[in-house]
């Protein structure tokens, strides 16, 4: 079934974008490692993160909403401990992140044995990056062709190593620093580019010993986390859709609360800003060691720019929002150094390349990016999500700045980070 996105008057209001997805994955993830009970305030409900919970409960940690409330305000959750993982089978649904970051945990248990697996994308997605260091380690390891799942994990002692990522990702360094908390000695990260930190903050506040230096961190055995309580901000990727509907829309003001400004995440706001985008951004303070704030969009003429290097890690899933705006920009836009991008849900250089076209726009792919000819505006017309939830919510957004309105084929993968997009959206153009 196809959702039909008008062609929109003003985004008006404000709104706090619902939880931070990669935050609630190491929440669940570093709580069910600790000690006694942790409790997780506004952890996300959503089918990616319902994974996780699913997870850690298979392992042996118990779920629980404290005083009553609901999953989506507030989680307590009683560890199983560092050493302490029971043998499962899990299934990661659509979960890319789980499927990282769990196997640096069950790889270094002291006994035991669990499968990893999931829906038809996640089969696609290699797993081969963790393994392949994990194996390194010492670990157990067996995936199919050697590289994608389902993957088989069999508990095993793990020595510390220094490990360069071949390419900056937060999911392999998260699942190295998980499994040096169990490995003998030091294990280090070196990363050519720096890529988001939460898992750093995470566990540095739940007592691990992280140190971290330019370019890489380094972790010790621990025999221990206390994580005690979890905060968790509102989602920048999530609050991206809006940004971008904000600016797009002729006439809108909107002002987004609560949201995670943590600067290995919001890599978006410097190439808006050198599109010609002026977004307010007001700090509000840090809670759990993220910062979060304030902010404040409204519509600017754009430009066409260069986005590559440093910035892919900071903005990697906002790149389809980046292309979106070129649509829209005078002059033309070329993202480069992004071949993650083919590795993620989809193909998202194809798919979004594949979406933009269909609406009108001017795409050209190359195997680690896209050039987009701006042309001011898209005409609209009819797109696949591909079971994609960034590229459904994307689709979205185009449709209300679209001259003519998109039509979303598959708008339900929406709910793998965000059940309540379309209502939330709805209530910006009331
Ligand atoms: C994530 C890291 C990113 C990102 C993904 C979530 C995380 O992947 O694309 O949506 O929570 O660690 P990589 O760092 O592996 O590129």
């Amino acid at each position: 079934m196809a959702t039909r996105f008008e062609p929109s008057g003003p985004l008006r209001g404000s709104l706090r974008p619902p939880p931070d997805k990669s935050v609630s994955h190491r929440a669940a993830l570093i709580a069910a490692m600790g000690e006694g009970e942790t409790t997780i305030e506004g952890y996300l409900d959503a089918a990616d993160t319902r994974s996780t919970l699913a997870a850690v409960a298979a392992l042996g940690a118990e779920v629980g909403g404290a005083d009553g409330a609901s999953l989506a305000t507030r989680l307590s959750l009683r560890g199983v401990g560092l050493r302490g993982a029971a043998p499962a089978e899990i299934d990661v649904g659509n979960a890319g992140t789980l499927l990282r970051l769990l196997p640096g945990w069950l790889a270094g248990q002291e006994t035991g044995e669990w499968t990893l697996d999931g829906d038809a994308s996640i089969r696609r997605r290699p797993v081969d990056r963790v393994a392949t260091p994990l194996g390194l380690m010492g670990a157990r390891l067996e995936a199919r062709e050697q590289r994608l799942p389902p993957l088989r994990i069999e508990a095993a002692p793990l020595q510390g190593i220094a490990y360069e990522l071949p390419v900056a990702s937060a999911q392999v360094k998260s699942c190295l620093l998980f499994a040096g908390l169990l490995a003998e000695g030091e294990t280090t990260v070196i990363e050519p580019l720096p890529s988001r930190d939460h898992s750093e903050r995470m566990l540095a506040a739940a007592g691990a010993e992280i140190e971290r230096g330019e370019g890489r961190v380094a972790i010790r055995t621990a025999a221990r986390l206390e994580p005690g309580e979890i905060a968790v901000p509102a989602d920048f990727s999530s609050a991206a859709f809006f940004l971008l509907a904000a600016l797009l829309v002729p006439g809108s003001d909107v002002v987004l609360s609560g949201v995670g400004l943590n600067p290995t995440r919001t890599g978006l706001l410097t190439i808006l800003a050198r599109m010609g985008a002026e977004v307010e951004v007001e700090e509000e303070g840090e809670r759990g060691g993220e910062p979060s704030g304030r902010l404040r969009i409204r519509p600017a003429q754009l430009r066409g720019t260069e986005v590559g290097g440093a910035e892919i890690p900071l903005a990697i899933d906002e790149l389809p929002l980046v292309a979106l705006a070129a649509c829209f920009a005078e002059g033309e836009t070329t993202i480069r150094d992004a071949a993650e991008l083919r590795r993620k849900e989809s193909d998202r250089i194809a798919t979004v390349a594949a979406a933009l076209t269909a609406l009108g726009a001017s795409v050209e792919t190359s195997e680690d990016g896209m050039r987009v000819e701006g042309a001011g505006g898209l005409r609209g017309g009819a797109i696949e999500s591909h079971g994609d939830h960034r590229i459904a919510m994307l689709g979205a957004i185009a449709g209300l700045a679209s001259r003519e309105g998109v039509e979303v084929a598959g708008m339900d993968a929406a709910a793998v980070s965000y059940p309540g997009f379309e209502a939330d959206l709805a209530s910006l153009s009331r």
